[in-house]
């Protein structure tokens, strides 16, 4: 059983413990450290969590293997790193930080340290993007040739004013940063590195805060394109739909995050001019939340790497720096 600390008990630090906590046999959250710890103080007592205001403290603590970040953005690369200093394994909500150097400087620190150190991409654990990961793999999807992906939802409306995720430095390229990251994440695990991105970000909702209209036109270095809308100032949906040679996948708006579907539509090749029906498969209900920490216990114990310096959750830094840089100098950015 790893022993755990949540580093920051707002929405999400309080979703990741609701999603292991009293249920996992590999994880479970014995103490936090949040900036005001009274606003979290009834969650932290409901579920048997040791309360405090110093990571720090955490950090010193020899009863803890792990801390779980989920503070504000600009906050991820300093804490990796003070937690790999201590010898800490750490789980880091996305994104892993804000640029490639950051990320880099992360994923160095974890390796140098020979801790385990996991990222917040949950996508990954969806059972329907898993398919559609064998169905590239043994064939039946064909070539990737092109993905579409869009993750928008009214989050510009629901932070106030004033609240760091309206920050530039903490949502550069607007919905990006909280949302688009994700679908970045799952194009690479479908499609390989991206190589080319070009980009627009506005903010055209409101007089202040994020942008919350960002689209981008990928390419991906094993040659296939992409493109990615994030709308952070309209109703929630999300969609990801895979083009191959012998036909096309969809995953998107299911009841978010847990339960799971795909849909198919494949060519028949004895009449390809024969439209095909596209059919809708459920998989069995998955927190993804749950599935990623576990999977980070699970790293733990075989002390096997999730973050590397040179793996995606870095390249997924450098493509959101890519983004950003498209989109302020309106020209495309090509990525090493
Ligand atoms: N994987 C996913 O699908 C998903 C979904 C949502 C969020 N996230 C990620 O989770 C992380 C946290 O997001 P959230 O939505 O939980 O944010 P949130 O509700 O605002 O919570 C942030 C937490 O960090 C604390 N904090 C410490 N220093 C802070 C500072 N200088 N400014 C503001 N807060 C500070 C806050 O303390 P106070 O109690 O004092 O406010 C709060 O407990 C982010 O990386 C976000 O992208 C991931």
């Amino acid at each position: 059983m790893i022993k755990a600390a949540i580093v920051g008990m707002g929405h999400w630090g309080q979703n990741l413990v609701k999603s292991v906590q009293g249920v996992s046999s590999s994880i479970q959250f014995v103490a936090g450290a949040t900036r005001t710890p009274a606003k979290a103080a009834d969650f932290a007592q409901l579920h048997h969590i040791k309360m405090g205001d110093s990571f720090e403290a955490l950090l010193a603590d020899p009863e803890i293997d792990a801390v779980v970040l989920a503070t504000p953005h600009s906050m991820h690369t300093d804490q990796i790193v003070a937690a790999a200093n201590a010898g800490k394994h750490v789980f880091c909500e996305k994104p892993l930080a804000l640029d490639s150097v950051s990320a880099k400087r992360a994923a160095d620190a974890a390796a140098q340290h020979n801790i385990v150190l996991g990222v917040g991409y949950n996508w990954r654990f969806q059972p329907a993007l898993q398919e559609i990961r064998r169905m590239i793999d043994d064939g039946r999807l064909g070539k990737v040739m092109h993905i579409e992906g869009n993750f928008c939802g009214p989050s510009a409306y629901r932070f106030p004013k004033g609240h760091w995720r309206h920050e530039g430095d903490e949502s550069p390229a607007g919905g990006m940063t909280g949302r688009g990251v994700h679908v970045i994440d799952a194009m690479m695990y479908l499609a390989g590195p991206i190589d080319q991105v070009t980009a627009q970000s506005l903010r055209i909702a409101q007089d202040f805060g994020s942008d919350d209209t960002t689209s981008m036109l990928l390419h991906f270095a094993g040659g296939s394109t992409g493109y990615l809308g994030t709308v952070i100032a309209t109703a929630e949906t999300w969609r990801m739909q895979v083009f191959g040679s012998n036909g096309w996948v969809q995953v998107g708006d299911v009841e978010h995050l847990n339960t799971w579907e795909l849909t198919t539509c494949m060519i028949d090749r004895t009449n390809v001019t024969n439209k095909q029906r596209p059919v809708t498969t459920s998989f069995p209900a998955v927190s993804t939340e749950r599935a990623e920490l576990e999977h980070f216990a699970d790293c733990i114990t075989k002390r096997q790497a999730i973050v590397t310096p040179d793996g995606d959750a870095v390249r997924n830094a450098a493509v959101l720096e890519a983004i950003i840089q498209s989109s302020t100098t309106h020209t495309t950015v090509k990525l090493a």
